[in-house]
């Protein structure tokens, strides 16, 4: 759907010659939006910005989208859009569930990296981020069309595996009782044993090469650690309601295979160089170098994620990439793309661009953490809201909670505030979209069109609803999910206002048809825009 906003600002720029930058109006009585496009024209022309706000007025047509428009202050033109355009888009809306979204006209294929926990270790807070914004940037890209291709970066290789393995000999331990839980604890045992035992040490290293060596036993247990964590991931992706499957998921280890012939294709054209034994990339404008291979010959993080970037562009056709993560890895995607740009891994015409999101703190302003001192497991986050409401609504705060601030701002976990009912929360929204619902189960009538917007609270909520396409496309662009998180709060808010100053269900005749048309199309965007933060939308609450 051509949104009146996008369309208004198409056709003042053509007259204009640039962009109109058009705003929502201030006060009500400036309109519904504003330019002041004439006042930074007529100051590159040096001529005065009344005059030229006429004249640009007398080239436009606007007349089937607004009333005529007015020149105010010292150039300033305001925009009222037409009541029955408003109408026209509420019926619309009223009409259909996507809410007005349409595919774009040239699907790209978008590859995002998110969640990717490690294997042997429960998920922290910190995957909790990385989880519920990956999954609403994936359902907003989605919404639009886009070929959306989720890539779960399990953490299933490196040297923790050697005294995982021998751990698990020393102890005989059965591992069908083992859960991810009880992998974790193994994990802090094995850790705990290594410090300890200068042989068991020796053992674990000798693991590790065994384990690369691809010795058969090896990597049987290998696999069951792997299949033990994959089921208690999606035990979490199950409570969390979120897209993701195992299709998804590409691992660390699938890279194996490529990190040899990369190393060697990078050296070879000298973009690689052995600095003390090891194998770097320097970039222009850090410190710390790439490191493709260390001194003792082996392989880590920074290019199993080259490998992976390749594989993203090369096999899965990637024309925009995006990874989710921790703020503090920002350097590391950025020396990424940087190495991958040398090396013409990721050429010009993909997009990468690296989302870091900041920490979730407890009620004393620290990170959240364990008794034990460790990041806060994402099961007792989900549990401890719990505390303070039903599973479903518990879900809905926590997610709000975290995509309704800037993203890489930091936020206190705070589950008695996030599971209120009113204010900026994600349970108050619900309640709204399930009063609507109410309201028109009520009206014992299907909801028709919306024909009359004669009271100003009409007349906001319609507005409101007007925007919604383009703050979804704005959204999908800028990846910042609080503003779409700002709308629905504003659309509530306003659809609020109209309820208590505007009958609906003791009005009468056409006035009741066009304020349900109306109460329909807020709960048709209601709905569609919590779907899109991946917060359900029930009918009763
Ligand atoms: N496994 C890492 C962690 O838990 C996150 C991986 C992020 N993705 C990537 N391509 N490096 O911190």
């Amino acid at each position: 759907m051509q949104s009146v906003p996008g369309e208004l600002s198409a056709r003042i720029e053509s007259a204009a010659g640039i962009d109109p930058q058009l705003r929502p109006a201030t006060k009500p009585q400036f309109g519904h939006y504003q330019t002041n496009v004439a006042l930074r024209l007529a100051k590159s022309a040096g001529r005065p910005p009344r005059q030229v706000a006429e004249e640009l007025l007398a080239k436009l047509d606007l007349d089937d989208l607004c009333e005529p428009p007015e020149i105010a202050g010292p150039g300033f033109i305001n925009l009222r859009v037409r009541s029955r355009v408003l109408a026209a888009i509420a019926t619309k809306l009223a009409h259909d569930p996507l809410a007005g979204l349409e595919p774009v006209a040239q699907p790209k294929t978008v590859v995002i990296d998110y969640s990717s926990p490690n294997v042997a270790k429960q998920m922290h807070v910190g995957h909790l981020r990385t989880t519920i914004i990956g999954d609403c940037f994936t359902r907003l890209l989605r919404a639009l069309g886009e070929r959306v291709i989720p890539q779960n970066h399990v953490g299933d290789w490196g040297r923790q595996f050697g005294m995982l393995i021998e751990q698990i000999a020393d102890e005989r331990l059965d591992l069908d009782s083992l859960d991810l839980a009880g992998a974790e604890e193994l994990y802090l045992r094995a850790n705990r044993h290594l410090d300890a035992d200068a042989d068991f040490a020796d053992r674990a290293r000798a693991r590790v090469v065994a384990l690369q060596a691809g010795d058969p036993p090896t990597i049987a247990v290998w696999q069951r650690l792997i299949a033990i964590s994959k089921a208690g991931f999606n035990q979490t992706y199950a409570r969390l309601g979120v897209l993701l499957t195992d299709d998804d998921i590409a691992g660390e280890s699938s890279y194996n295979d490529m990190l040899e012939p990369i190393c060697r294709d990078l050296e070879d054209r000298g973009i690689a160089v052995v600095d003390d034994g090891a194998l770097i990339v320097r970039v222009d404008g850090f410190d710390a170098p790439v490191i493709l291979r260390n001194s003792a010959g082996g392989y880590g993080y920074d290019v199993t994620d080259v490998a992976a970037l390749k594989h993203r562009v090369d096999d899965l056709r990637a024309d925009r990439l995006i990874y989710v993560t921790d703020a503090r890895q920002h350097e590391h995607f950025l020396k990424l793309f940087a190495v991958c740009r040398l090396a013409g891994y990721l050429p010009e015409g993909v997009a990468a661009e690296h989302v870091g999101y900041g920490m979730v703190l407890g009620a004393d302003q620290r990170p959240f953490k364990t008794r034990e001192g460790t990041a806060a497991h994402l099961d007792d986050l989900l549990d401890e809201a719990e505390q303070n409401a039903a599973p479903a609504v518990a879900l809905a705060a926590i997610k709000y909670a975290d995509l309704s601030n800037q993203l890489q701002k930091d936020y206190v976990f705070d589950p008695v505030r996030m599971t209120q009912t009113t204010g900026d929360t994600g349970p108050y929204l619900q309640y709204a979209h399930a009063r609507v619902a109410q309201v028109l189960k009520r009206a014992g009538q299907v909801a028709t069109d919306v024909t009359r917007l004669e009271e100003p609270a009409e007349q906001t909520v319609a507005l409101a609803l007007s925007r919604f396409p383009d703050v979804v496309e704005q959204v999908a662009a800028t990846l910042q999910p609080h503003r779409l998180c700002g709308y629905l709060y504003e659309l509530a808010s306003a659809f609020s206002v109209f309820y208590e100053n505007c009958p609906v269900l003791s009005s009468e005749g056409a006035t009741r048809e066009s304020r349900l048309a109306l109460c329909q199309a807020v709960g048709n965007v209601m709905a569609k825009g919590l779907n899109l933060l991946g917060i359900e939308a029930p009918d009763r609450m």
